[in-house]
């Protein structure tokens, strides 16, 4: 099996392939979907990339099938991932166009489907939610802050200043739609997975005006060449035979 170097784009990234030789490949899942990446070589290693929210930004995040996106990824034998975010700021310290790659997060997404173990009883351990070998290859690529607590919400929506203050209060230093089941279902099947959050924008209260979808996505344009280039260089640092404590799941 070929260890391939698995690329989930988010809000504003649908390529990192600009003038490159693509395979296109569909994988059919078990999970009521089919999944469309693309397959590419970057410094001799084979990368497949997906656009999380698919072809031309269709499905929002809480519609979205996570677990046919990580499942056609081992199906192609994709063991290490990197996932982008767009994410807003809950701290005033960490502005928008900052990148975060944090290290553990809060759940609050409620009508997801969230494991792979609906028939069987396994308990995955999550002291280390995000793979920390991949966060530390990652971090030497550019100007990124390192750890951070990645709150999901269901959405669409965006939070209100009640929520906000919740999220601050239990410590979220970064809030999105999309980061999660993502994180657990990519865990649950033994793969090395690491969120590059860009932070779009300050999330209310500590932004007076009203947030809307154009905002995040303008600042995604900003940074697109520079997240690019960081995944492009982690990929080369990236070893394919490796040792990690993600390939072990404990039960
Ligand atoms: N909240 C939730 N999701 C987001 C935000 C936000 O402020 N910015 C970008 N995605």
């Amino acid at each position: 099996m070929i260890n391939r170097i698995g690329i989930i784009g988010g809000s504003g990234l649908y390529s990192i392939t600009d003038g490159m030789d693509l395979e296109e490949k569909t994988v059919t899942t078990p999970y009521g979907d089919s999944v469309d990446l693309s397959l590419f070589r970057v410094d001799d290693k084979d990368v497949v990339f997906i656009p999380r929210h698919k072809s031309g930004h269709k499905i929002p995040p809480h519609m979205i099938n996570y677990r046919s996106n990580i499942f056609a990824l081992k199906e192609l034998g994709v063991n290490q991932i990197i996932a982008t975010n767009a994410v807003g700021s809950l701290r005033e310290n960490i502005s928008p166009d900052s990148l975060v790659l944090p290290d553990d997060f809060i759940d609050f997404t409620c009508r997801r489907d969230k494991t792979f173990f609906d028939n069987e009883v396994v308990h995955t351990d999550f002291t280390q939610p995000y793979c920390n070998r991949l966060r530390d290859i990652i971090s030497k690529n550019g100007k990124l802050i390192k750890g951070g607590v990645h709150v999901c919400t269901e959405g669409p929506r965006f939070e209100t200043g009640a929520e906000i203050k919740m999220f601050q209060i239990l410590g979220g230093d970064i809030v999105g739609m999309t980061g999660l089941p993502e994180a657990v279902l990519a865990k649950e099947k033994m793969m090395c997975y690491s969120s590059l959050c860009v932070v779009t924008n300050y999330s209310t209260p500590l932004s007076e005006d009203r947030l809307t979808m154009e905002e995040v996505l303008e600042m995604m344009e900003v940074k697109k060449e520079e997240i690019i280039k960081i995944i492009l260089n982690s990929i080369e640092d990236m070893p394919i035979d490796y040792d990690c404590d993600c390939l072990n799941r404990t039960m």
